[in-house]
């Protein structure tokens, strides 16, 4: 079987089983999401799809949620995904300066996928913690003062 199709099985699966474990409830949709966008590390048309069948919940709304939260994606992307606060007070306390050394590091631009798709570089509005600005978060960790001498040790940490 082709890999595509195989993977269109596969998420087909995991929708109707966390639908069977978790109810058709509206509430149950966030959720729901978060474990299709942890095990696939996106939410593809097709999980869209096997989700409005399964929770008769419109394609189009299930779409706006998926791309609403940050935390969630309907486009592929690496292993580990970086999100780098381009906000006024990190930028001010020099993360200019650490943005210029992650791409370079990673040879990206905002919004690319490494070739080997082991890292999504992405920006982000305020994290909510400027005085230890610049600030960014690698998956689930997040890093505070961070200089651009630091960053290669930051990325050694994601093997
Ligand atoms: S401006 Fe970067 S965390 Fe607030």
């Amino acid at each position: 079987m082709p890999v595509e199709a195989k993977k269109e099985q596969d998420v087909r699966l995991l929708v109707r089983t966390l639908v069977k474990e978790q109810g058709r409830e509206k509430a149950e949709l966030i959720p729901i999401l978060h474990e299709i966008n942890g095990e696939f590390g996106y939410i593809s048309d097709d999980a869209i799809q096997e989700l409005s069948q399964q929770m008769n919940i419109p394609t189009s709304h299930i779409y706006s949620v998926a791309t609403f939260y940050r935390m969630l994606s309907t486009e592929p992307r690496g292993r580990h995904v970086i999100q780098f606060c381009e906000s006024a007070p990190c930028h001010v306390a020099g993360g200019r300066q650490v943005w210029q050394k992650l791409q370079k590091e990673l040879g990206l631009s905002k919004g690319e996928t490494s070739a080997d798709d082991k890292w999504t570089l992405l920006t982000t509005s305020c994290l909510g913690v400027c005085g230890v600005g610049p600030v960014m978060i690698i998956d689930n960790d997040i890093y505070g003062n961070v200089t651009p001498d630091q960053v290669p040790n930051i990325l050694e940490n994601y093997k």
